[in-house]
């Protein structure tokens, strides 16, 4: 007979905490009536469980508001920009985004496409660090960051620290982060006029929302945005018309059940080379084997970001 390894009852109390905690939030969506896709589902699991590698020092702004007379609530207003600094990397610069709900719920996130309006997601904070930490390839160049959410984190580090970056463009297809990126971009850049950054409604499936941008950018950069069952096929397509030709996708995003194997095999039609690397920074190994080794909720498959690099 073949000799299982016994499990502790530590390891077991484990595996059934995560289950239980999965479990509950399924629960919920069923009861919230929504239908939901395979894709969903696994976000739907990840969601506030694990939010932080924290990469970025965040310090919440301390300027004093006014309280709003109007308002039944009687606790004093809190600004909601933060500040946000990579001290891992000594020449980044500071970064302030706009903290834009303290509080969500599933119909929130589950409803189209306010999942960029809940946080900044874990696969956003690392390429940021990432694209930080690689910053040279992009002075002078043009970048896109598609499914930004309301902060685009990448895209603001991205402008902030390369050399006279030739354009960079923010987009969403959500309404509201864009209001909010057009909000970011005044606050973090008022006073450097010389800077060529704007923000844009784009979405992947319909081209009149960027059909102007034909052969455009020399990087594409795009955080969690490969769980959308419905939309992969056209992030794809959109990546590839956007692109000059030999220019590059930097794409982050969890495993997430068949999701991103599902993303990368359509790639492969597209795109003249397309990897797919776990190891593409030392720092991050790091942080990913604290968490597996410390933190109950930390799932890599749902929480661990792939770095998927495509090539026109
Ligand atoms: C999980 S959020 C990621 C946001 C941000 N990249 C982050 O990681 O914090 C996915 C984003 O994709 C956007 N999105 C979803 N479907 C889209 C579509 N068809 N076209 C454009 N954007 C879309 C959503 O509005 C949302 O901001």
């Amino acid at each position: 007979m073949e000799n299982k390894p016994a499990i502790g009852e530590g390891a077991l109390n484990k595996v059934k905490s995560k289950s239980k905690a999965r479990w509950e939030i399924l629960r919920n969506a069923i009861v919230d009536k929504r239908l939901v896709g395979s894709g969903d589902i696994t976000f739907i699991q990840s969601v506030r469980r694990f939010d932080t590698f924290e990469l970025f020092t965040r310090k919440q702004c301390t300027c004093v508001l006014k309280p709003d007379k109007r308002s039944a609530n009687k606790k004093k207003p809190q600004c909601s920009w933060f500040s946000y600094i990579c001290e891992d990397i000594p020449f980044s610069k500071e970064v302030w985004i706009q903290h834009l709900f303290s509080d969500v719920n599933l119909k929130d996130i589950l409803s189209f496409n306010n999942t960029g309006n809940v946080c900044i997601w874990p696969a956003e904070e690392v390429l940021a660090y990432y694209c930080i930490l690689n910053i040279d390839q992009f002075h002078f160049k043009s970048v896109i960051e598609l499914g930004g959410g309301s902060s685009s984190l990448a895209g603001i580090c991205i402008a902030l620290n390369a050399k006279s970056p030739k354009q960079i463009l923010l987009t969403d297809g959500n309404k509201r982060c864009v209001e909010s990126l057009e909000k970011t971009i005044e606050m973090n850049f008022k006073n450097k006029k010389n800077i060529n950054i704007s923000a844009s409604s784009l979405l992947w499936d319909d081209v009149g929302t960027y059909q102007q941008h034909k052969n455009a950018f020399d990087f594409v950069i795009c955080a969690d945005c490969l769980f959308f069952d419905k939309y992969r096929q056209s992030l794809a397509e959109t990546i590839h018309y956007v692109l000059k030709s030999s220019g590059k996708a930097l794409i982050f995003a969890p495993r997430r059940g068949h999701t991103l194997a599902q993303f990368v095999d359509i790639s492969c039609k597209i795109f003249s080379s397309v990897t797919e690397s776990d190891h593409y920074c030392p720092a991050i190994i790091n942080k990913h084997e604290t968490e597996q080794l410390n933190n109950d909720s930390y799932d890599p498959e749902i929480h661990f970001p792939v770095l998927v690099e495509l090539i026109k």
